[in-house]
């Protein structure tokens, strides 16, 4: 197991001889000792990222992609040990890790089938004085800042677009999943990418370690996945070296059905939408809007679902849901259950941590919830189900729409016209429209309102990470 920090192609400890200790949210036990980087470690990380990028920017895109390509493959090759690492320091499900891996992985196909499809224009000025090129050069270093509910994919998610433009990359993953990221770099190496261009560095001190890292002349880039608390501090601090960035930022998604929806579907798609990653993401269902005509068989649905959902150790056969990541955020799943209990809400099912070692907490319903309680305005992480039962649609997109938030929404009815008009007025930049999922390394992901800036994904997410030059000229 890689435990160094790795910069300049060579695996170091951190320059100030610290450590962190990682450990099994499962068991609370410990794995590993992680190197701690200082701020000297980061700006030796850009320094590195600059000069490999020189090279790999020149190179022609073929061989970049080639690269790519050779990355998916290796992390395929290596799916089950990667998700083993997943699952011992995230917590989560072998099936869900085994799905990261191939999910992380598929960033880079994807990423390598579009290096060569990178596009300018030519035109002529209306005037007709000159010609215009425009092109599209890569940024130059990125620093890449990711968190621990996707411990390869969100890094994936954020790399292999960044390659793909030409440019050089730090990361700083984040203390608690640290080990997938270090052997992603060790695979990546395997697979050729050259010494330098990906620095990881895991650090104990991110504020002083980010602003060396911003504070380097060649970063020109922050792309952030993680709470819009930090990202907003992120951005300030970004500001100072006017610094483009991409920020994937919370979540606060409605989940809503209609007394047309087909109920059993919605129960798949809520289950999905709630539980996928032990509840874990920022595009999770965090507040149910269920039409009153079907709000008690939803309901009773749902919670039967809910209930026979098999919680434990992601290592144990049959596992569905893993622990929290830790006990901080087990202590705020309950405190938001006991309130909105406090304020009306009726248990259906769950409700409360379970008795066993590790950071755990059953699946629960609530009903009766009130639409302004605050288990429906901050972002759960965890896995409990308001729901909120409503009777008028324009009144309910109202409320679905009253967030700062706007990552992402879930609209069912079998009629697919008012699906696609309800979808259009959700402030979200995803829609799951009879579907509890929708993520693909294909499509644009990226919230709309406080819950990021930019798009991952897709065509669009490798222009991220692209400068835009025109070049007036005659010939
Ligand atoms: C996230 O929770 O940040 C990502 C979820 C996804 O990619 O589906």
């Amino acid at each position: 197991m890689q435990t160094q920090l790795f910069i300049a192609g060579t695996w170091r400890d951190g320059s100030g001889g610290e450590t962190i200790a990682v450990t099994d949210p499962a068991t609370g036990e410990h794995i590993a000792d992680v190197a701690s980087a200082t701020p000297a470690d980061a700006t030796a990380a850009c320094e590195a990222a600059h000069q490999a990028q020189l090279v790999w920017a020149a190179a022609p895109p073929r061989d970049r992609a080639e690269v790519l390509r050779r990355c998916w493959e290796l992390m395929m090759a290596n799916q089950q040990e990667l998700a083993e690492l997943i699952v011992r320091e995230q917590g989560k499900p072998m099936a869900d890790a085994k799905g990261e891996v191939a999910y992380a992985a598929e960033f880079f196909r994807w990423n390598s089938e579009e290096v060569a499809r990178i596009r300018g224009t030519v035109g002529t000025a209306p005037s007709g004085a000159n010609r215009m090129i425009v092109h599209h050069p890569p940024v130059g270093v990125v620093v890449i800042v990711t968190p621990w509910n996707f411990p390869a994919a969100m890094i994936t998610r954020k790399l292999a677009p960044a390659l793909a433009a030409g440019n050089g990359v730090v990361i700083k993953p984040p203390t608690e999943t640290p080990l997938t990221a270090l052997r992603v770099a060790e695979i990546m190496t395997e697979a050729g990418v050259p010494g330098g261009l990906v620095n990881v560095t895991v650090t104990n001190d991110p504020g002083a370690w980010f602003d060396a890292a911003v504070d380097h002349p060649a970063t020109r880039m922050v792309s952030f996945t993680g709470s819009t608390a930090v990202g907003k501090k992120l951005l300030k601090r970004s500001a100072d070296r006017v610094l483009k960035t991409v920020m994937e930022l919370g979540g606060n998604a409605p989940f809503i059905v209609f007394e047309d929806a087909d109920v059993d579907a919605a129960v798949a798609g809520a289950l999905t939408a709630k539980m996928r990653h032990s509840a874990e993401t920022c595009t999770a269902a965090n507040r149910f809007y269920v039409h009153a005509d079907v709000a008690d068989e939803f309901t009773e649905k749902f919670a039967a679902a809910m209930a026979a959902v098999n919680v434990g150790n992601g290592f144990e056969q049959g596992s569905e849901c893993g622990p929290l990541i830790h006990e901080r955020q087990l202590d705020k799943v309950a405190a938001l259950v006991d309130d909105a209990v406090g304020a009306g809400a009726e248990v259906v099912t769950g409700g409360h941590r379970l008795d066993v070692p590790g950071s755990f907490f059953a699946p629960t319903v609530l009903r009766n919830v009130s639409p302004d309680s605050p288990i429906t305005r901050e972002e759960i992480f965890g896995p409990v189900a308001p729901i909120i039962t409503f009777t008028d649609t324009d009144e309910m997109i109202d409320q679905a729409n009253a967030t700062e938030m706007g990552l992402m929404g879930y609209v069912f009815t079998q009629d697919l016209a008012k699906g696609l008009a309800v979808s259009e007025r959700i402030q979200a930049g995803l829609i799951g429209l009879n579907r509890g999922a929708a993520s693909d390394p294909a499509a644009p992901f990226g919230g709309m309102k406080q819950s990021g800036l930019g798009r991952e994904g897709s065509t669009e997410g490798i222009y991220e990470f692209c400068e835009t030059q025109y070049i007036a000229t005659n010939w």
